[in-house]
């Protein structure tokens, strides 16, 4: 059998601009705990970092929403949280606790991180992707990702999740010297980290920026507008013709921005977003994705599949990629997820 040629594959139409019916389909957090299947294959490592480094697993709990649901992408398997980890930072996580990262707060706890053994510390990471590569089916797409660098950010100077993110907007609105290296420090290692994930396979990118939505106008400009693009910059440079799907979520009206200034290809909706306005201002620069509420994707019924029809009706003339907007929950019941794929593909 012949492969067929990237662009026959929806999910890339799709990023290419492509107004695709029905249009192409992924959930993020597709893999995760609410898939029974998932929690096994987890009880097997040994905790959530090592899932991420052992390239069969992780290639397996990858391909798991495919065979269940038939997905137009697959998203490789892994976190954010590995680039610190790669820079030489200690990130643990604890069962039921989230993430913990030894904090980076002056300019002596930079002396630790250094770019040398990132490509050795993420080999196992090139590893799934090159096996995910070689797995999915001809019709799939496979996404790599890395969290954006204000993002990761947030997490190596609080030491983990926070609410308020006092420490590190200390750290950038009185220290901005200091803060930029830290950035400076996360797009070099980004745009590493995601040239080998094309390298090894990847075919489109996503940057997850989870707390964009934190920071004001002109702070939000400095911080993810300006990292994203020279980012973005840095990867179509290396490697022309890779999509990448930026998703500064909670940033509100900022979108418009950060789509006319960063240089990606498409944008991920949160739920909050309005979707009138977003096809109006947003969809004539770029692919949308999202943005199903994921407790919608829990509520299930009658109100999850009203709010697919209205996503579907309001943003499908354009390109768009079906999504949620944040990721899965893990006491979303699958069966559901089956109802919303089935929906997404009906669509005519
Ligand atoms: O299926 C996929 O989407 C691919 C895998 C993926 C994971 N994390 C797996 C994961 C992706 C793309 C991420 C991104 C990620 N990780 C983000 C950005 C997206 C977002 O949700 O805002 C962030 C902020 C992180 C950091 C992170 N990882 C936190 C805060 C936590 C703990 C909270 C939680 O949900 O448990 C994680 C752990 C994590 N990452 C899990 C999974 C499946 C659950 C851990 C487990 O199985 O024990």
């Amino acid at each position: 059998m012949t492969e067929p040629s990237p662009s026959s594959k929806p999910f890339l139409r799709a990023l290419k601009g492509e107004a695709v019916v029905p249009p192409p389909c992924w959930l993020m957090r597709q893999a995760g705990r609410y898939l029974p299947e998932y929690r096994q294959v987890r009880a097997t490592a040994n905790g959530f970092l090592d899932l991420c480094y052992s390239p069969g697993k992780a290639t397996e709990v990858t391909l798991q929403p495919l065979r269940r649901y038939g997905f137009d992408a697959a998203i490789l398997f892994s976190d954010i949280l590995v680039v610190p980890h790669a820079l030489g930072q200690a990130v643990t996580f604890r069962e039921g606790e989230g993430p913990c990262l030894e904090p980076v707060r002056l300019a002596k706890d930079f002396a630790g991180l250094t770019l040398s053994g990132l490509q050795g510390r993420l080999r196992p990471v090139f590893e799934t992707v090159k096996l995910l590569s070689a797995a999915i089916p001809p019709s799939t797409a496979l996404i790599g990702f890395a969290g954006a660098p204000w993002t990761v950010a947030t997490y190596m100077v609080e030491g983990g999740s926070s609410k308020d993110f006092v420490e590190t907007k200390k750290m950038a609105y009185g220290q901005p010297e200091l803060f930029g290296r830290l950035i400076d420090l996360l797009v070099d290692a980004s745009a590493e980290y995601l040239i080998a994930q094309i390298d090894n396979g990847a075919e489109a990118l996503q940057l997850f920026d989870s707390w964009a939505g934190a920071l004001p106008e002109d702070q939000f400009a400095r911080w993810v507008i300006e990292p994203t693009r020279r980012l973005v910059e840095r990867i179509k440079q290396a490697r022309p013709g890779i999509p990448v799907i930026g998703f500064p979520r909670g940033a509100g009206a900022l979108y418009l921005p950060f789509v006319e200034q960063t240089g990606v290809d498409a944008v991920s909706l949160d739920t909050g977003i309005p979707l009138d306005w977003a096809v109006k201002t947003l969809q004539p620069k770029v692919t949308l994705q999202g943005n199903l509420d994921p407790v919608m994707l829990i509520a299930g019924g009658a109100a999850l599949d009203s709010a697919i029809e209205r996503i579907l009706s309001i943003c499908s003339k354009g390109p768009f990629i079906f999504n949620l907007g944040h990721g899965i929950l893990p006491s979303t019941p699958p069966e559901n997820v089956a109802r919303l794929i089935e929906k997404v593909k009906a669509w005519s």
